[in-house]
């Protein structure tokens, strides 16, 4: 795809002429699902506009699902992979409700850090304030790309040391002999500020879901609260509803 001219012949802002010549390159066949569009600068470039003015004109047409970004790596036709499944009514993992869909899960750590905990913390926790807590926060992944932010509390005698959580915190507390049996989990609608939509990929703004999780060991105390966002084109939640006996 190498664009040359903006259709001098149309009138109309630089963006939206820019944005019509990408749908027509794709209607024509010239540009298909999962091409790589060139390098922002290189448009500009090419086209003799600005930068702003080519950032503008993708960033339109991701919001619309026509093109997707990622971060440091580019402008691709098509929208984000399949949405993926999340159980409600069962205590699993992230890791373990990918793979069983058959994707691919992934983290990056955002923090991996222990010290003592915030009166809120410690409320969450049912601990003392001061008592030590370790804080996990990392990007979710799915087949690469970004879906959720998720942080992480956990009693320090659970994990004292967080270097030591690899790809899964239940995993983890498995090994630790810590393993929740039972949560309680609450969703509900939220908008992703500037920070969050930069690290999922997504517009400011756009539609999440936030999740609490608070999970408990066989005596009843708590053993995580995690607080996560995830990107609300990603997912759906499902749950297998019954008739009370
Ligand atoms: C889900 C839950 C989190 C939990 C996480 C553990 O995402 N919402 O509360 O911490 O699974 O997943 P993993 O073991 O992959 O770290």
């Amino acid at each position: 795809f190498r664009p040359d001219r903006l259709g001098g012949e149309e009138s109309g802002p630089l963006y939206l002429r820019l944005q019509s010549l990408i749908r027509a390159g794709i209607a024509e066949g010239r540009l298909r699902t999962n091409d790589a569009l060139p390098a922002e600068r290189e448009l500009a470039t090419q086209l003799g506009v600005s930068r702003v003015t080519v950032r503008k004109a993708l960033r339109g047409l991701v919001d619309e699902g026509v093109l997707r970004q990622r971060h440091g790596s580019g402008t691709y036709v098509g929208r984000p992979a399949e949405r993926i499944r999340q159980p409600l009514s069962r205590l699993t993992s992230f890791t373990e409700d990918m793979t069983a869909s058959g994707h691919v899960p992934g983290t990056r750590w955002l923090d991996r850090s222990a010290g003592p905990a915030t009166a809120e913390e410690a409320t969450l926790l049912g601990i003392a304030p001061g008592d030590a807590v370790t804080r996990l926060t990392r990007l979710r992944l799915v087949d690469g790309d970004p879906v959720a932010i998720e942080r992480a509390i956990v009693p320090a005698t659970a994990i004292p040391d967080p270097a030591k959580v690899g790809a899964s915190l239940y995993d983890a507390l498995a090994g630790a002999g810590m393993q929740p049996v039972r949560a309680v989990q609450r969703l509900a609608a939220v908008s992703l500020g500037e920070s969050e939509a930069r690290l999922l990929e997504a517009a400011p703004g756009s539609a999440a879901v936030a999740i609490e999780r608070i999970a408990y060991l066989p005596d009843g105390s708590v053993v995580e609260c995690t607080r996560s966002h995830y990107r609300g084109d990603a997912c759906d939640f499902v749950a297998e509803l019954s008739l009370s006996p």
